[in-house]
């Protein structure tokens, strides 16, 4: 035993010797956890019903992005019963994994966002963006009004699903090709979208902003914001699990 011990000093007192062995233990540990991720196909199961975003949700995501929205609002449901009671099914893993960057976020100055799509109409949200007061009298958040003056931009939308592809999202050369067609097309109800809707299940093709003769950031960032966390059935999973 005390020869052990004497061993163990003669470590703990040469500090080089005892660097390079709690490097050595380290490197292990790391291993151990990491090599086996370049073995699986994909760390994230693949859910039905999850696709890559539409380029008008994508640019809603973008002002998203660009206007800070993250700053007071997550977008992820913990699987805890407050949070699920409150907001709906926790989120998984599956339904961000084309996000780049992620929106999960920790800061909810604002409720969480994670699965707002479908929760209020167009028209809600129009008024929301307009003056958030109009709707929720103690609302603190800030208003977007300008984002119904400003027109969409549809020439670059192609790139952004090119680099997207770059790092993973299954965007097919004709997504690419129609990108910028495909992002008039969301926001026109007059519009055939039936080959839209087949290579985008379940987009909803609508006038988002309630103002028909213009494709503005208003109508990008509300079919953003009714698509998030729709892409689930969980209604159909929950009754695969509970048979009544
Ligand atoms: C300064 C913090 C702040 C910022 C920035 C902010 N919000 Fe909010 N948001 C709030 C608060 C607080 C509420 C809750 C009161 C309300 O509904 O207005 C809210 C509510 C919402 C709701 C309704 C959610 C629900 O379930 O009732 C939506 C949708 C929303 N915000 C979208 C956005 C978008 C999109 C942006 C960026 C363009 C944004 N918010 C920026 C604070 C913020």
């Amino acid at each position: 035993m005390s020869n052990i011990l004497n061993r163990h000093k003669a470590i703990e007192r040469n500090v080089t010797l005892l660097a390079v062995l709690s490097l050595v233990a380290v490197a292990i540990g790391g291993i151990v956890e990491i090599a086996p991720l370049f073995w699986i196909d994909s760390t994230v199961t693949k859910v039905e019903g999850v696709r890559p975003y539409t380029p008008l949700e994508l640019v809603g995501r973008n002002i998203y992005m660009r206007e800070g929205c993250y700053n007071c609002h997550s977008q992820m449901v913990r699987p805890f019963r407050d949070e699920t009671e409150r907001y709906g099914h926790y989120s998984l893993a599956a339904e961000s994994m084309y996000d780049h960057p992620f929106q999960w976020g920790s800061e909810r100055t604002g409720p969480d966002l994670a699965r707002v799509g479908g929760r209020y109409s167009d028209g809600w949200h129009v008024q929301h963006m307009t003056n958030p007061r109009a709707v929720v009298p103690e609302s603190i958040m800030p208003p977007y009004a300008f984002l119904a003056e400003r027109d969409l931009k549809t020439d670059a939308i192609a790139g952004h699903l090119v680099a997207l592809r770059r790092v993973g999202v299954p965007y097919s050369d004709i997504d690419i090709a129609k990108a910028s067609a495909d992002l008039a097309l969301q926001g026109d109800a007059e519009a055939d979208s039936s080959d839209f809707v087949a290579r985008y299940p379940k987009a909803q093709v609508r006038d988002f902003d309630g103002d028909p003769k213009r494709l503005t950031e208003l109508d990008a960032i509300i079919a953003y914001l009714q698509s998030i966390g729709t892409a689930v059935d969980f209604t159909a999973a929950a009754a695969k699990e509970q048979p009544r």
